[in-house]
């Protein structure tokens, strides 16, 4: 790679020894992908994990000395405070969890432990180029805030963050964000819960590539957008996708695929989601839990759910995750009592593939996200998934029909 002097300096140990590691990782991944330069990034996500390999790595740049440059969040994390008294950790588990917060703090993240970062306090405008790991985000800032980033490792992302730089190749480059698939969405999408079901179907079709949406009815709301971002990266490999009239290098078809011909034509038509539905949203009878937040529910979601609940009691668990901010906001607004009230548990700081879930193994229960249900079955747990009120409504009776 062609390295300007500071860069050569980094790389030589004229910053320390983690800023020079983590320059070897980056022109490492450059040269891999033939990029010719490093360019700078504005800010960075971090899908930080609470596993050992990822552990050592952030604790190894701590003690060689390296520390953010940039704005970095990161992903959930574990939240002792709501677990210990229905599961059980290992001393072993709750230092890796513990040790993983402190290796974040000291290399001087912002604290977020939130996997929706670009609705709140790391937003990315048109065309910044950012290093973004966690595939929803990263997928989400690509394609609907019009962002430039890499689908990056939390180790690359980690590497960006105490740089400053990332190499220039992939998704930053405007030859490479041409969508290459037509998608004719015969069906009609309009709830948020389709958007589930929309990204669940497409990667059985194209798997990977950049696809562009045609015909869809109903405008998008962000969280429809958002669940697409995610639900695409379950089964596949999406990293951006374009919406015409919706996305912003999407103003036309013809804009989207940068005045070409697409490479694939697919149609979604209402047998793929009728069919999508029958495979996720089968089962019915007693239940003993809901879980939703997979990724973390917006705040008009938990005010959705607040009305539902409204002086009713739950007859069965349930498990909200959200981020720290919404957790507060929703105390100001009054919907943390209604919630909590009924029943219910706000979980802030958490993510659903956690260790989490011990009490709750072998039992039935219902989710709005195909992403958790596809996690926690790698936990004995098998989800029936379903639209939120859906959910609310099996939590409230204690079974689903
Ligand atoms: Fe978020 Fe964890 Fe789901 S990071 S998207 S809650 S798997």
């Amino acid at each position: 790679m062609d390295l300007n002097q500071k860069e050569k300096d980094m790389l030589k140990g004229k910053y320390g020894v983690g800023v020079a590691n983590a320059m070897k990782i980056l022109v490492g991944i450059g040269d891999a992908f033939y990029a010719e330069r490093m360019v700078e990034v504005s800010r960075v996500h971090i899908s930080l994990s609470n596993q050992e390999g990822d552990l050592w790595f952030a604790n190894k740049l701590v003690e060689e000395g390296a520390r953010c440059c940039k704005i970095a969040t990161v992903n959930p994390a574990f939240n002792k405070e709501y677990f210990e008294n229905v599961c059980t950790f290992t001393e072993q588990e709750l230092k890796v969890f513990e040790d993983t917060m402190s290796a974040y703090r000291k290399i001087g993240v912002v604290p977020t432990f939130q996997c929706t970062p670009y609705f709140v306090n790391n937003v990315p405008g048109f065309k910044e180029i950012v290093a973004f790991a966690a595939t929803g985000a990263s997928c989400f800032v690509n394609s609907v805030c019009g962002a430039r980033t890499n689908r990056e490792s939390s180790q690359s992302a980690l590497c960006s963050a105490v740089t400053g730089l990332t190499p220039l190749y992939g998704f930053l480059l405007d030859e490479n964000r041409k969508a290459d698939t037509l998608v004719e969405v015969e069906a009609e999408v309009k709830e948020d819960f389709d958007y589930q079901l929309l990204g669940y179907c497409l990667p059985k079709k194209i798997y990977t590539g950049v696809p562009v949406f045609h015909g869809l009815s109903h405008r998008p709301s962000s969280e429809a957008l958002m669940n697409l971002s995610t639900q695409l990266n379950v089964h596949g490999v999406i990293p951006m996708f374009h919406v015409v009239g919706v996305t912003p290098e999407a103003a036309t078809l013809e804009d989207a695929l940068q005045g070409e011909k697409p490479k694939r034509k697919v149609s979604i038509t209402k047998a793929d989601l009728d069919e999508a539905r029958k495979t996720l949203s089968h089962g019915e009878g007693k239940i003993d839990f809901v879980v939703m937040g997979c990724p973390h529910l917006t705040i008009q979601q938990i005010k959705d759910i607040a009305a539902m609940l409204e002086g009713k009691k739950l007859k069965s668990e349930l498990w909200i995750f959200t981020s720290c901010l919404n957790k507060e906001l929703s105390k100001r607004m009054g919907l943390a009592d209604i919630i909590e009230g009924a029943g219910g548990r706000i979980v802030e700081d958490s993510c659903v593939d956690q260790p989490i879930w011990a009490h709750l193994e072998g039992k039935k229960g219902l989710t709005e996200s195909p992403k958790c249900a596809y996690y926690v079955s790698r936990r004995k747990m098998k989800l029936i998934v379903r639209s939120i009120p859906d959910c609310v409504n099996a939590a409230i009776k204690g079974e689903v029909n």
